[in-house]
């Protein structure tokens, strides 16, 4: 990265001193995250983000629902920054506030409302968490989705559950690691009358699967599963699981960012990995770990183009800003919002293990 600008970033981040806390998401440019006090997946950034109450200044070099969620969970005097407005998430932005309300005036109408509990994928803006506060629910990650669907099941009887808004996240955790059959998970289509569901799908579904998806994780397929087993001997496969249902059933191995880390971390040398997560991630451990070899579970370039809109002169602006007293990129959550977005969010936080 431009000399520089890296020496712009260095002397704004010593100005501000402990004023300022930065934490970077680990699908970050090396140019960016270089700068983080923290670094982790987004429940490690929950959790960390009130870690430093006394920071004027919270930096989040990540996307804005979690930025959003920063803002929700730190002190009302704390200012969180988005260094770069347009650092949305294409799978947030698939459910909206308006629609997951029409889906649920639907489910009263069908009948079934008072038996399902919704639960939202992080991913997700701070109306909908607040909806799923409001309405008995909870938030999840991909490193708490199997507790977060107990605690949610345990709720009522005969509980169902809305997964919003990443349908492979909900079938992934649900199939895989609780057993339910995967005709008891259905597709909520919000673009369709009734989802695109007969009254009999839904009276016999468990889990009502929001039709939302990342588009990076999207990307990986069987095909090229099939085709790395083929050509590197021995390989492990490690997914996040984002990926596709038939990608994440031929996998060795799928978890969270921070899983993916801290099992190519604990990994033999020698041994061999094919990684289907987003690839900054993916290259920083192939070249933190060269004893290992590490592959891309694809044969194109596959970045977070959101996650990369957050680069450096976008850092070093946020960061030069404030140094001369402005603040940029102010990301900031209602009251009210606030208020039922915390509920959902604080009961993830009290979530065992
Ligand atoms: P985690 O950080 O929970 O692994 O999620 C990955 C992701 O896509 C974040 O946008
Ligand atoms: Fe959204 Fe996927 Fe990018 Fe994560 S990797 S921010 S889910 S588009």
């Amino acid at each position: 990265s431009d000399p520089d600008l890296v020496a712009r970033a260095q002397a704004a981040k010593a100005a501000l001193g402990e004023r300022v806390f930065v934490l970077g998401h680990h699908y970050q440019r090396d140019e960016v995250i270089q700068f983080a006090d923290v670094t982790g997946d987004s429940f490690k950034l929950a959790r960390d983000a009130a870690a430093r109450p006394d920071a004027e200044f919270i930096v989040f070099c990540g996307v804005h629902f979690m930025a959003e969620s920063a803002d929700i969970l730190t002190g009302p005097d704390q200012k969180v920054i988005l260094p770069d407005l347009a650092a949305g998430c294409s799978m947030a932005d698939m459910a909206r506030i308006f629609q997951v309300e029409k889906t649920w005036d639907a489910l009263t109408a069908a009948g079934i409302a008072d038996s399902v509990v919704p639960v939202t994928y992080m991913n997700s803006s701070a109306d909908i968490k607040a909806f799923c506060g409001r309405n008995g629910g909870v938030v999840c990650t991909s490193s708490n989705a199997e507790t977060a669907l107990e605690w949610a099941f345990d709720q009522k009887p005969d509980a169902k559950i809305l997964f919003l808004p990443d349908q492979h996240l909900g079938r992934n955790t649900a199939v895989l690691k609780m057993g339910i059959p995967l005709d008891q998970c259905v597709v909520w289509n919000p673009l369709k009358p009734n989802g695109g569901l007969t009254a009999e799908e839904l009276q016999n579904a468990r889990m009502i699967l929001w039709k939302g998806h990342c588009s990076v994780h999207g990307r990986f397929s069987p095909e090229v599963v099939d085709e790395l087993r083929a050509t590197i001997p021995d390989v492990q496969i490690l997914v996040h699981p984002e990926c596709q249902h038939e990608v994440v059933l031929k996998a060795d191995l799928v978890g969270s960012t921070e899983f993916i880390i801290q099992t190519i971390e604990a990994a033999p040398a020698g041994s061999s990995w094919a990684i289907g997560t987003e690839l900054n991630l993916v290259q920083r451990l192939a070249k933190a770990h060269p004893d290992k070899h590490i592959t891309f579970l694809d044969k194109t370039v596959c970045y977070c183009s959101t996650m990369n809109r957050i680069d450096l002169p976008h850092f070093v602006w946020a960061l030069e800003s404030l140094v001369a007293g402005t603040v940029p990129n102010q990301i900031t959550v209602d009251p009210e919002t606030e208020r039922w977005a915390l509920t959902a969010l604080e009961r993830m936080l009290a979530l065992p293990g």
